[in-house]
């Protein structure tokens, strides 16, 4: 039927239209889509920086920009310090570890005292646990501890000599200082801490409650060396802390804190409250 044709063809002819108008408009879409992905974007965003066509779409699929170690990835965390503490580093050492130390030690008495008490800030070393003696010349010796000289002191240490002088230093007698005991009379950050603050009791790692391994014997020590240490923890100067564990708590407490404690632990007696 004549009629039904024209009609047919119209509709043909129009359907036709449609769908090269889609195509063109298709066309165009991809174009402006094109033009912003890689044109407009990597112009108007510093960081795109595209190394071409391929590390555009990876990096748009987020793909990180490198796999491996071609130095523009991620960088790896510091690590605080290198020595692993073994439970064993704390077992006492026989008399000829302890008697060779004993000559090495001749070294450090102009500054630690000739039986392990300074008379300056120096740390007491007398009565310090091996592990921890061990564990500060490490990190002196790999400069994750800083400090001028006991960094060259330590440098020239090996492996023996230091386990040899941490023998020796963990045999001396310690200061004239009893350990902390839980008492209601300990300042208030020693006995509980501030959970508020993050600030964990200091008896809960130095004593008292608990000997955390690695966390050194405060008692005695000059006060001025436990007060330049909080500080030095307190602003990241000193960072040999594995899991920042004194960081984390030194960044919280305030100056008339850390003087606080340092008073405490400083006492030559053995009262809690002088
Ligand atoms: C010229 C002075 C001097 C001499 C000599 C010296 N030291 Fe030290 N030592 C210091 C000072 C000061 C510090 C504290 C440094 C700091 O703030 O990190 C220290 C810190 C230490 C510590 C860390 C103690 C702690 O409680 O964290 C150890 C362990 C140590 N010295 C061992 C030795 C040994 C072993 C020798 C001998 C081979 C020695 N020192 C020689 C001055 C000295
Ligand atoms: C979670 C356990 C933990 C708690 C709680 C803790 N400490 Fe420590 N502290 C450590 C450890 C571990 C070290 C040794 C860090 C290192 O390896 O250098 C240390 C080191 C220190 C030193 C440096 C001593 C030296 O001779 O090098 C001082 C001072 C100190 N702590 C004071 C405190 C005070 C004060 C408190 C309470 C406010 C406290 N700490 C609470 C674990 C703890």
């Amino acid at each position: 039927m004549p009629t039904d044709t024209k009609l047919d063809n119209n509709d043909s002819g129009a359907t036709g239209k449609l769908a090269r108008l889609c195509i063109v408009l298709l066309l165009v879409l991809t174009l402006l889509s094109a033009a912003a992905g890689f044109l407009w974007l990597p112009s108007v965003k510093a960081d795109f920086s595209a190394r071409g066509v391929w590390d555009s779409i990876c990096r748009a699929a987020g793909a990180p920009r490198s796999w491996g170690g071609d130095g523009g990835g991620v960088q790896s965390p510091q690590v605080a310090t290198n020595v692993i503490l073994l439970p064993a580093m704390m077992r006492q050492a026989d008399s000829a570890v302890v008697g060779r130390g004993a000559t090495l030690a001749l070294n450090c008495t102009m500054c630690h005292g000739a039986l392990g008490n300074s008379r300056s800030n120096a740390p007491n070393l007398a009565g310090q646990y091996p592990e921890v003696i061990a564990k500060q010349l490490n990190d002196y010796k790999s400069g994750k501890r800083s400090h001028s000289l006991m960094n060259s002191l330590a440098g020239a240490l090996t492996d023996e000599h230091i386990a040899e002088l941490a023998a020796y230093y963990a045999s001396l007698p310690k200061a004239r200082t009893a350990p902390t005991s839980y008492d209601e009379s300990l300042p208030a950050l020693v006995r509980v801490g501030d959970p508020m603050r993050n600030i964990a009791p200091c008896i809960a790692c130095h004593g008292g409650v608990d000997q955390k391994l690695g966390a050194p014997w405060l008692e005695g020590m000059p006060k001025q060396y436990l007060a330049d240490q909080l500080h030095a923890f307190k602003t990241g100067a000193r960072a040999n802390d594995a899991q920042q564990q004194m960081r984390n708590m030194a960044r919280n407490m305030s100056t008339a804190e850390i003087e606080q404690v340092a008073v405490f632990y400083a006492r030559k007696s053995n009262s809690a409250t002088q």
